[in-house]
């Protein structure tokens, strides 16, 4: 009786499927407009092809991080808080001595030395600091930080001018430490080991 069951529900879910293609609208809701579209369509990817105008440097990005209030989280010299550390202390402060919120990101794995590509820094500010007043950042301000981060922790110059061009173009340490993901072709399954 197994494979009757099965067969009803295959059959049942085909009609569904059937159904819902030809499902009528309701009248509810509507098309956004491409004001509201370009407002939630805020992410980056690692080539930076959607990063909007501007530019900042080290020494502006050091000014807003005062300014913003990073440091009351992060630290004022962007570690030793209770947020991850944005700057490497060098040892100064190990995680031992600093409560660390799990994952730990510490001197070793500090965002721009991990991270593959500069772009990722850019689009976590952009879209998620100063913790509770997100979305605040002018994209100037955004390359402004981008490039102090980057620079504190000797990844660029001091004077480089950071921009939607020169972003992605930044050559990051851990650029290949990820690896490239398992290849797959579609019907296998994704997870090994399981059928
Ligand atoms: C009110 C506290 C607070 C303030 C202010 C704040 N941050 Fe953060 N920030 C956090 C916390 C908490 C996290 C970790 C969030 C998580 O892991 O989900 C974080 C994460 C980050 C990260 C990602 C770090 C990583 O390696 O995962 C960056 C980059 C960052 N903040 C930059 C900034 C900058 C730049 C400013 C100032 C404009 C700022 N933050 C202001 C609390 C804060």
């Amino acid at each position: 009786m197994a494979w009757l069951r099965l067969t009803l529900a295959t059959a049942a879910l085909a009609v569904c499927q059937g159904t819902w293609a030809q499902s009528p609208t309701y009248g509810v809701g509507r098309t956004p407009t491409a004001e509201e579209i370009r407002a939630w369509d805020i992410t980056i990817s690692p080539t930076g092809k959607e990063l909007p105008k501007g530019h900042g440097t080290a020494k502006e990005g050091a000014a807003v991080f005062a300014n913003k209030g990073c440091g009351g989280c992060h630290g004022a010299s962007g570690n030793g808080g209770h947020a991850p550390t944005l700057i490497r202390s060098d040892g100064v402060h190990s995680t031992a001595a600093t409560t660390c919120l799990a994952p730990c990101v510490n001197d070793s794995n500090a965002m721009a030395i991990h991270s593959p590509f500069a772009t990722v820094i850019w689009d976590y500010i952009n879209r998620g600091m100063p913790l509770g007043e997100e979305g605040s950042l002018e994209p100037n301000e955004v390359y402004a930080l981008t490039a102090y981060i980057l620079y504190k922790n000797g990844v660029i110059k001091e004077d480089e001018i950071l921009d939607q061009e020169t972003l992605p173009k930044v050559k990051m340490p851990n650029e290949k430490g990820f690896g490239l993901p398992p290849p797959w072709k579609h019907g296998q399954p994704r997870l090994q080991g399981y059928p």
